[in-house]
């Protein structure tokens, strides 16, 4: 699908994006030469540049605890088998600043990327090369750049909590109170969602938010217990955010959460897509607007989902979903209005 030139044109903010998921085979390719590290993944061997690029053709198995196939790879294996490459500060650096100067290009104005601290410090990298690597690089882009982020630190949620809880306070002197300075100003739960639901890091929520931290999580579409872990989210975790959530149109109670408490949707429509039919999916879009539910158009993990960035599922939704240029303007304004940037620097995006 071609982007149109309205779709380009349009100021974007992003909101759901990890930044690992933005790792480019260039760049990883980059990095194992300069690390020395052997490209892998299961059982192959990426031995040329070529054979690496092969690779991101695929379209990952949904999880295999979900009837997914045992035999082909999930998303999550082959985004975790990436961040191999990833040791230094510069490398960190290089990831987000690569990603910023992309966000440039596609006309956003501002992005708060999500980034994973145990996916590292469990390969024995310090927390710190990631945190300063990024750091860096948020200056350096909102300067180069003119893009701005604020960055969201994700809980592993099928680590332990006291995992994450004790990464957590690692990144703390990187925090970013409102009015201040900072990294990051919100938390988020990721990765593989099975049997985690979101009381479980229930504990961990209350104290960012007693930080003056923001709080979010995912609760990915058709994922086993949605309905159950959009609840909690909701009504139980007191979220402001669902990263995905599309499965509330099952049920009016959450529906009715989600409006009167103003709790937003970061939606990524392509990566729906690659496994629900466009009749099924794209419809749904229609729906939510008609129930007044705020969401907006963002892109999850590009670079293993087919090289589809914001621009790309914001065509998509224009395109499959029906959409009105006046309505695309609002969901680009959803995402705006569902920032958790300071006031001040809100007023300057659009
Ligand atoms: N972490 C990074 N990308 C993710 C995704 N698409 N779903 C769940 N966790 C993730
Ligand atoms: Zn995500």
């Amino acid at each position: 699908l071609e982007i149109s030139s309205f779709v380009a044109g349009l100021p974007k903010v992003e909101l759901h994006i990890h930044i690992e998921g933005t790792l480019q085979p260039a760049l990883r390719w980059k990095l194992a030469q300069r690390n020395n590290i052997k490209l892998r993944f299961k059982d192959q061997e990426y031995n040329t540049y070529e054979e690496l690029l092969e690779s991101y053709r695929v379209t990952y198995n949904h999880r295999p605890e979900l009837g997914g196939r045992k035999d082909v790879p999930t998303f999550l294996e082959a985004y975790f088998a990436g961040c191999e490459v990833l040791i230094t500060e510069d490398d960190f650096y290089e990831l987000a600043m690569d990603y910023l100067k992309m966000c440039q290009e596609m006309n956003v104005r501002y992005a708060e990327p999500f980034f994973d601290i145990q996916a590292h410090t469990r390969r024995g990298v310090p927390a710190e090369h990631v945190l300063n690597g990024y750091l860096r690089a948020q200056k350096d882009a909102a300067d180069q750049y003119g893009v701005r982020s604020n960055w969201i630190f994700c809980f592993i949620r099928d680590e332990s909590v006291a995992d994450g809880e004790a990464a957590y306070e690692t990144a703390l002197p990187w925090a970013k109170r409102p009015g201040g300075k900072g990294l990051f100003h919100a938390v988020g739960l990721a990765s593989n969602a099975y049997e985690r639901p979101p009381n479980l890091f229930a504990n961990a929520f209350a104290r960012a938010k007693k930080d003056g931290l923001h709080i979010t999580t995912h609760c990915d579409f058709g994922q086993k217990d949605t309905h159950e872990h959009i609840r909690q989210a909701i009504f139980d975790v007191g979220i402001e955010r669902i990263d995905h959530g599309l499965d509330v149109l099952d049920k009016d109670e959450l529906v009715t959460g989600l409006v009167d408490k103003n709790v937003g949707l970061t939606l990524c429509p392509h990566a729906y897509h690659r496994r629900t039919a466009t009749e099924v999916l794209f419809p749904k879009l229609r729906q939510l607007l008609d129930h007044g539910v705020k969401f907006c158009i963002n892109s999850d993990d590009p670079v293993y989902m087919h090289d589809v960035w914001i621009d790309g599922n914001m065509e998509k939704a224009y395109h499959y979903g029906g959409l009105s240029k006046k309505e695309m303007v609002q969901l680009a304004r959803n995402a705006v209005d569902m920032c958790w940037a300071d006031e001040d620097m809100k007023n300057t995006i659009y």
